[in-house]
């Protein structure tokens, strides 16, 4: 009987996905002789074997790389589309505050994008101490409770003109209309939130037509100024003529405000725009998307006879989510119900690492092995070793398993597209789903010219019982070490066994 060859991992990336072997994977992840690298740089197989798995790797420059293609796909875009109005890149620091992120994407030359009083005390803070310079933009947005209101009226009060409140409800305006210094404002057109009725709940935020007419008069008939007038659709909008044709409708607004309202500028379509983390083959056109959107803007400016706006685009996603991933380990593999993939288990929690995966229906993360890309694929279905929860897997039942090399126990996965949100949303330095620690964190940053990295030990288990309202232990319990048994050396378990015996040696 003739037996068929299986196909190996790089055959079936190449054949699935059009990836070869050596070369780029995405637009953030390269494979050469065999390594993975994250932007090129930080060796993810090397940083395995040092470090061992579960861990972290943080690669900031990834975040420069992501504005700096952005503004040239931008200018590119106004050249094409004979755009006059300027294009700002700003970040919206929701989709991750780690000081590293913002301050990154701030030395990148990035306008700023508030969601919560929190977040204008850090804008106010690092304006302060210039990681924040003087004239960036600072746009605060969502609904403000009487501490953000407040804290946008400090920042105001201690000098910082560019900040500016865009608008959720008028309210916000009977507040922050007595404020004595002239502030500059935008205004969040609500029917762009949900009118393609595919962002239910995105439908909550702005204010309505009438409202925006109202709004515009108080502010004409005070010290201060609107600017700006903001129409965000959704997230992670790929398909562009969809991301165009609802937009249109606000750009036909912000012209009809503008022959009002002399000051308005600023035409703000959010965020939304997609990001290559999510899936392997991922292709957007960002300059087409761009030069389109900028060619709407024109012609819809020429025929209401008003100047083009300065277009302002508030990425949160595209700016940080490839700059992370999360290293995991194949510890043990169960095998699955009859006729079912087996599963690979991990030294982690996929529902902590990933929440989106359970959050956001259909939410994919690109998946990478580190070795075993010329060993057999098989069909396999993650599960989080870390807690017993039942959710705690990926992909989600009613998605098709993902094809794995099959060395089962030893394999190391590089889960990509992790830097935005997720953190955010399991919280950072918390007590976890079934206690699940926090991984070692590598973070690299570009220091003067230099990449500089920095370790950051795994959350011990003291801190999350001190979380939790534990008291500390009077005695140190001893630590107890059991005889090791030969087990088969893998990426990870190989530094995991030399970190144990360091300490054990330590400890004697
Ligand atoms: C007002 C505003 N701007 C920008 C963003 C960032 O969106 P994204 O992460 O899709 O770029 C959001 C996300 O919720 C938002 O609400």
């Amino acid at each position: 009987m003739v037996q068929l060859k299986k196909q190996i991992y790089a055959e079936y990336i190449q054949d699935r996905h059009g990836i070869a072997p050596e070369g780029p994977i995405t637009d953030f992840l390269t494979r050469e002789q065999g390594q993975i690298l994250l932007g090129g740089q930080a060796n993810l197989n090397r940083l395995a074997n040092r470090h061992g798995a579960p861990l972290e790797v943080v690669y900031t420059p990834q975040i420069t790389t992501q504005v700096e293609r952005m503004r040239t796909w931008a200018e590119e875009a106004r050249q094409i589309s004979e755009y006059t109005g300027t294009f700002l890149y700003a970040y919206a620091t929701k989709a991750n505050f780690a000081a590293e992120a913002v301050a990154t994407a701030l030395a990148a030359g990035v306008h700023y994008e508030t969601s919560a009083a929190a977040d204008v005390m850090i804008a106010q803070r690092l304006w302060r101490q210039g990681t924040l310079p003087k004239g960036r933009l600072i746009f605060c947005h969502g609904s403000k409770e009487p501490n953000y209101l407040a804290a946008i009226r400090e920042l105001r009060s201690d000098g910082c003109e560019t900040i500016t409140p865009v608008l959720d409800d008028l309210n916000e305006l009977e507040d922050l209309i007595t404020c004595p210094h002239t502030m500059q404002f935008g205004v969040r057109e609500r029917a762009a939130g949900n009118r393609d009725g595919r962002h239910p709940g995105q439908d909550r935020f702005g204010l309505s037509g009438a409202e925006i007419t109202r709004a515009a008069e108080m502010i004409a008939a005070s010290r201060h100024r609107l600017v700006l007038y903001h129409a965000m659709i959704g997230s992670q909008v790929e398909d562009e003529a969809h991301f165009l044709n609802t937009l249109r409708d606000s750009v036909v607004g912000y012209c009809r405000l503008r022959q009002q309202v002399p000051t308005l500028r600023y035409f703000n379509f959010g965020g939304g725009v997609p990001t290559s983390g999510y899936r392997l083959g991922f292709e957007f056109d960002y300059v087409g998307f761009l030069t389109r959107l900028m060619r709407v803007i024109r012609d819809t400016c020429t025929e209401y006879d008003v100047p083009m706006p300065d277009l302002v685009g508030e990425f949160g996603r595209y700016t940080v989510a490839t700059h992370s991933v999360f290293l995991l380990e194949v510890g043990a593999v169960k095998s699955g119900q009859p006729g079912e993939p087996d599963w690979y288990l991990v030294n982690g929690s996929l529902m902590v690492s990933l929440p989106d995966s359970i959050l956001v229906e259909g939410q994919e993360f690109v998946i990478v092995p580190l070795n075993g890309w010329d060993r057999p694929v098989r069909p396999v279905r993650l599960a989080g070793r870390r807690t017993c929860d039942s959710d705690d897997v990926y992909p989600r039942p009613d998605q098709p398993p993902l094809m794995l090399p099959d060395i089962g126990e030893g394999l190391v996965l590089a889960i990509c597209g992790v830097g935005a949100y997720q953190q955010m949303i399991s919280g950072r330095g918390g007590a976890h789903h079934c206690l699940s620690p926090e991984p070692a964190r590598v973070v690299f940053s570009q220091v003067e010219g230099r990449l500089q990295s920095r370790y950051v030990p795994q959350q011990d288990q003291a801190t999350i019982m001190r979380l939790l309202g534990y008291p500390p232990q009077q005695q140190p319990v001893p630590l107890r070490i059991a005889p090791s048994a030969p087990v088969p050396i893998s990426l990870g378990a190989m530094a995991a066994r030399r970190r144990m015996r360091e300490r054990v040696a330590r400890a004697r």
